[in-house]
């Protein structure tokens, strides 16, 4: 689809995201670029800053190792995809995708593993390019300690012109002291850097074909080849090992606190809390310390988050007290509402408004209604609970009879007593009452009381005679 484009119209920027490479130094079985910082994959987050950069470009992403999990774990983010199915290094990586670039104008070429990369730096760097009309354009920075990456030798220092980039492993002892570096991103013409793409030799450390060995054959053809420095440090650097990997997320993380309480958001130690890349927080809600926020979570104005509590892709609305240690996942929170302490919202939850779920009580797939209350020990599968009604303390939906699942329908104004259990398909009606500890197998009418447990029998004097009986023998 996008190659007919290309040849159809004047396209200026393709984005190509190199993210082939089975990232040996991590030493895992997953794939580099689906190591996740921030609660997202390396590479979803380089597909959001490429999406976010204004000039309109297609974006290719060259998998090989393990690329269909690569492929389907960004599937849904649009990108096109290019096989690389031996890795052969960055050099090679972009001659696979050769025949997705050609007819673009320009390429801005990106690395699966440099994630905090933000759009505005990349928008910079394709503005400098055309500016200074470079064939190639690198993207740079000077990190406090340069050991491991690519080192930039321009031409003079203070010169925008690049002469090479010199690999660690290739660095002479006087080139040790370099200290800018190559971030992997760059932008190409796309008409000298396929002119001479196939010069790459694979005579280096690596036996591979090193993308950055364009810098010097560019310019050895008279090609201009500049670079220009990233704003941040922080944003360039790689994941090539677990603690950089680490240290990335922790970055990532700070940023989105920071991000947050700008926002007018109170986070107390943040340093504590473990909060998501692209959870939302409406302003005047607060954070307490070792509070994990995941996914897609999004949570209104004026709550209160206490302590231990984790909300995986969770919609909280405004003013809910959440109490400490609560596990919220896939569920829904309405406005006002009362969480825990100890609640566990499985998935498919939805409480309503002023609803309050208290201390032990679990739901998965229960709907609560305005105002309804379980507040003790309880729990709720598979259920609807209408407005007002009122749980008593353990109580128990019985939604599974070995094979399958079935509902529980509780309607508005119900009482249910204590300790009851309700056993599945079970519909009790609005306005009904169900006395502490019965079984419920049958379906409630409205209004009706219904008692399903055994009489009590009281027997008068019984714990005398007992005794009397027992009388040891003199
Ligand atoms: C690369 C640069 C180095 C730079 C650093 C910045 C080269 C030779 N070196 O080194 O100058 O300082 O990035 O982070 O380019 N990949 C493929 N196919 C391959 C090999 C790699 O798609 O055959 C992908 C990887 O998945 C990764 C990216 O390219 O996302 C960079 O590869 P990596 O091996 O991490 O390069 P570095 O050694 O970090
Ligand atoms: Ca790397």
């Amino acid at each position: 689809m996008s190659e007919e484009r290309a040849k159809a119209a004047d396209l200026k920027l393709a984005v190509v995201i190199m993210a082939a490479g089975k990232g040996t130094r991590l030493k895992s079985r997953r794939p580099k670029v689906l190591h996740e910082i921030g609660g997202k994959p390396l590479l979803s987050h380089v597909i959001a800053a490429a999406s976010r950069i204004v000039a309109p470009a297609d974006i290719f992403a060259v998998v090989g190792h393990q690329a269909a999990t690569v492929r389907s774990a960004v599937a849904d983010t649009g990108v096109h995809f290019v096989e690389q199915t031996e890795q052969r290094g960055t050099g090679h990586a972009i001659q696979c995708a050769r025949p997705s670039i050609a007819g673009y104008e320009n390429i801005l070429v990106l690395s699966g593993d440099v994630p905090l990369i933000r759009p505005e730096t990349l928008q910079q760097l394709w503005q400098f390019h055309q500016a200074q009309q470079a064939a190639m354009t690198i993207l740079t920075a000077a990190p406090e300690d340069p050991t491991g990456y690519g080192r930039v030798l321009r031409k003079a220092p203070g010169s925008p012109e690049v002469e090479a980039i010199i690999e660690q492993k290739a660095l002479t002892p006087d080139q040790q002291s370099l200290r800018e570096i190559n971030s992997g991103i760059y932008a190409f013409k796309t008409a000298p850097l396929l002119a001479h793409l196939d010069r790459l030799t694979a005579n280096n450390a690596h036996g591979e074909l090193y993308l950055t060995d364009m810098a010097g054959l560019l310019g050895a053809a008279g090609e201009r080849v500049v670079a220009i420095e990233a704003a941040e440090t922080t944003e360039v650097l790689g994941a090539n090992t677990i603690a950089e990997l680490v240290a990335l997320d922790a970055t990532l993380r700070a940023a989105t606190a920071n991000r947050l309480m700008a926002s007018g958001v109170t986070i107390f130690r943040p340093d504590t809390c473990v909060i998501d890349a692209d959870v939302e927080i409406a302003p005047d809600t607060v954070i307490e310390p070792f509070v994990q926020l995941l996914g897609r979570t999004r949570i209104g104005s004026d709550c209160r988050i206490r302590s231990y509590s984790v909300i995986e892709n969770c919609t909280l609305g405004d003013r809910i007290l959440l109490r400490q240690s609560c596990i919220l996942a896939e569920s829904t929170v309405a406005d006002g509402a009362r969480i825990g302490p100890f609640a566990h919202l499985r998935p498919g939850s939805d409480i309503g408004e002023d609803a309050h779920v208290g201390n032990f009580v679990e739901t998965k797939k229960a709907r609560l209604g305005k105002g309804a209350k379980a507040n003790h020990l309880t729990y709720l599968g598979d259920a609807e609970v209408g407005e007002g009604t009122n749980i008593g303390a353990g109580v128990i939906t019985c939604n599974y009879d070995g094979v399958h699942k079935h509902k529980t329908q509780i309607g508005k104004g119900v009482f249910v007593g204590s300790d009851s259990t309700l056993v599945a398909p079970v519909s009790i009606e609005d306005g009904a009452y169900i006395g502490a500890g019965s079984c419920i197998t049958k379906d409630v009418p409205s209004g009706a009381l219904a008692v399903g447990r055994a009489r009590q029998v009281t027997m008068e004097g019984w714990v005398a005679a007992r005794r009397a009986r027992q009388q040891p023998p003199r």
